[in-house]
């Protein structure tokens, strides 16, 4: 298809300071001289930055690496891992169109979202929430029909599991990529008839679908607290693009491990957040006995939550157990980029589980969720 630079365009960009560092670092993996070969990490953290690949953003970068603008633009306008248009402020749908997946359902696919995004391929939904277009093979052919949503695969769709996805994403839910039939990653449907031992002592999903779960990574972008994916200044007086200028880029689990103290990870308490209430829970100075509890056994901590814990002085699962509504509000309130973690996904339960039945039994019933 055609792609074109929007025709409305912001007056500038520049990477926030947490974001000029990272790009910083990018370039110097490349020797001297080499500095072009940064293109693509950049234009793609220009992008989670505003959502979106703006012109003034594809000359930054350009003029960040030394090229001249029609060889960023080449790059920008060739991959449609690129949008060069507004998308949805939820997320935005890539269907694989392609053999595969158009043998196994890709139309039916597109005219779901037709009825629920918008009729048009990047044409936001009515409420702005989502956007869609047909790209084509992504690769995960064995899963067809399949879906980007935001950053993640979710595959094995049906129209009915993809309007399910859609209502999911809409209430603030984030669906936990990979097969959506039950499938653990491209074996047969009816289960595997050889190298069965990899079945014991697997993870829980996919390393595919557990990266995502563990590094949260889409969640930011719907809970909108990391950047603005929507065009902040489209329909809005200067005074809206003002005040919803990008602001500083929260840190991410894929950002090099932070020097940033904990105070920068964790999000002063806002306005709104103060209202909630909430009481910074008890932390130690070091793990009891100097070893800590494995945390990342909670469904829902992941390596970036349990560094921030540990920031915080909770090492344990006792710890964890304690809390009571006030600190569950100030850890859900807090965490910046994880906001509302501790209560959607019951940490105060599975902790106390496993304090009654200890890992093992906890583990079993985590597969049901029955805590
Ligand atoms: Fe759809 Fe390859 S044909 S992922």
């Amino acid at each position: 298809m055609l792609r074109r630079l929007h025709k409305d365009q912001p007056a500038s960009f520049e990477f926030t300071p947490a974001n000029l560092a990272w790009a910083k670092g990018q370039i110097s993996k490349y020797p001297e001289g080499r500095q072009a070969s940064a293109i693509i990490p950049l234009l793609w953290r220009a992008q989670e930055q505003h959502g979106w690949l703006t012109r003034p953003a594809i000359e930054y970068v350009a003029d960040m690496l030394g090229m001249a603008y029609i060889r960023a633009l080449e790059v920008a306008t060739f991959y449609f891992m690129f949008q060069l248009q507004p998308v949805g402020s939820v997320a935005h749908i890539q269907i694989c169109g392609t053999t595969s997946c158009m043998i196994c359902g890709a139309e039916e696919l597109i005219a779901v979202c037709q009825d629920l995004v918008a009729k048009a391929p990047h044409t936001l939904s009515a409420d702005g929430k989502f956007s869609w277009e047909e790209v084509e093979c992504m690769g995960a052919c064995a899963n067809a029909p399949m879906a980007q949503i935001g950053k993640d695969y979710y595959e094995d769709l049906t129209a009915d599991k993809l309007r399910a996805l859609i209502g999911r994403f809409s209430n603030g839910e984030v669906p936990v990529p990979g097969p959506q039939n039950g499938r653990y990653a491209a074996e047969p449907l009816s289960g595997l008839t050889t190298l069965k031992d990899f079945e014991s002592g697997r993870m829980q999903y996919n390393a595919s679908a557990q990266f995502a779960v563990d590094i949260r990574d889409t969640v930011k972008r719907i809970d909108g607290t990391e950047v603005p994916l929507t065009t902040p200044w489209l329909g809005k007086g200067p005074k809206a693009a003002k005040t919803e200028a990008p602001k500083a880029a929260a840190p991410k689990a894929a950002d090099p491990p932070a020097k940033t103290p904990v105070a920068a990870k964790v999000a002063k308490p806002a306005k709104a957040d103060a209202a909630v209430g909430g009481k910074q829970p008890k932390g130690l100075k070091a793990a009891k006995k100097g070893k800590a509890d494995d945390l990342q056994i909670i469904e829902g901590i992941g390596p970036a939550l349990e560094k921030l814990l540990h920031e915080l002085g909770i090492f344990h699962f006792d710890q964890i157990a304690q809390w009571g509504e006030a600190e569950i509000a100030w850890i859900d309130a807090n965490l910046k980029g994880f906001k509302g973690r501790a209560t959607r996904d019951k940490w105060v339960a599975q902790a106390k589980l496993i304090g009654e039945v200890g890992t093992e039994e906890f583990l079993i019933r985590a597969k049901t969720n029955n805590y």
